[in-house]
């Protein structure tokens, strides 16, 4: 089975040069401009298409590799080519394969394939794709192929439905973007109490590591420690006081999400007091 990608970028070079080390199955690249498909090809030994509709004939499976709110209109491009039994498959995280909506008229079979990691390089990447996690949603007959065509790169992979897929991307971002600006948070309250930027990294990076270490060896609800589950409500009532705008609602907002932990973790407490300055709290 060839591989072919349009858009030669991070992903596209990445996932490319995965299936070229462990597979030999890549066709090669097709991209908006023509030096970054002759960039990949020269990276991942392939071949550098100058014409789409080339790349489509080589390929038996497609990736679209390009940004979001491009990929509608690759699809509108080469839905009115020969595509009949080809696998065409896009990477975004929250869009189905329902972008591919009028895929049957083609005879072609439509997948999102999305790693669920930040693919931040175009040449280096690749060697990470083996720890995340890929999940695919498409052709419910078809996607056993795809299946077997990452999973023959040692991929690791979970089929979800495409119903879900909004919900899945929103909660990957809670867990990786949105824990960077809680650590921005983090950091800018200790600026305050005068840490150096120096400093910055020996202040959080234990209390940061061994956290999601602990979360990811037991679970949250055995992980949690701090004041919320002691139901120490008089330090809470001082963050509070203390904390001021966004670091403040971003405070009580997830101070209230660890009470749910913390109030299932001890059926047995009443943590009612601590739960009314939460709420009593809101802006
Ligand atoms: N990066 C991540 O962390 C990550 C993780 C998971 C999933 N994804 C998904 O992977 C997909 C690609 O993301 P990326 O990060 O690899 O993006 P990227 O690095 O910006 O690469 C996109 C590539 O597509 C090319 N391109 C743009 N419009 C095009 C068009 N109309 N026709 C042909 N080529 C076009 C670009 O242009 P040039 O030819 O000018 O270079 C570029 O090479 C997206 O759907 C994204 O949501 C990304």
């Amino acid at each position: 089975m060839k591989v072919g990608f349009v858009g030669a970028g991070k992903v596209g070079c990445s996932l490319g040069m995965l299936f070229e080390i462990t597979q030999h199955n890549l066709a090669g690249y097709y991209s908006r401009t023509s030096t970054s498909a002759a960039e990949a090809a020269k990276f991942t030994k392939s071949k550098h298409f100058q014409n789409l509709e080339t790349l489509i004939e080589e390929s038996d499976t497609v990736f679209i590799t390009v940004p979001d709110d491009e990929i509608i209109s690759v699809w509108n491009s080469i839905k009115h080519m020969h595509i009949a039994g080809k696998m065409i498959c896009h990477c975004s995280g929250s869009l189905s394969s329902n972008v591919f909506w009028d895929i049957e008229e083609t005879g072609a079979f439509g997948f999102s394939v999305h790693p669920l990691l930040a693919v931040s390089d175009r040449y280096r990447s690749y060697q990470e794709l083996s720890k995340a996690l890929f999940t695919i949603e498409g052709n419910e007959h078809h996607i056993g192929e795809i299946k077997s065509l990452l999973e023959a790169s040692g991929l690791k992979i979970s089929v979800i439905s495409g119903d879900v897929k909004t919900r899945y991307h929103g909660a990957a971002v809670l867990c990786s973007n949105l824990v960077v600006a809680l650590i921005q948070a983090a950091e800018d309250e200790l600026r305050i109490c005068g840490f150096s930027e120096e400093q910055m990294g020996d202040a959080i990076a234990p209390l940061l590591m061994g956290n999601v270490r602990k979360v990811l060896e037991v679970g949250t609800k055995k992980a949690l420690t701090g004041p919320i589950e002691r139901n120490d409500k008089g330090t809470v009532e001082k963050h509070m006081d203390t904390f001021a705008g966004l670091d403040r609602e971003i405070y009580r907002i997830l101070s209230m999400k660890t009470l749910e932990i913390a109030k299932s973790k001890h059926p047995e407490t009443d943590y009612s007091e601590l739960e009314l300055l939460l709420k009593n709290q809101e802006d």
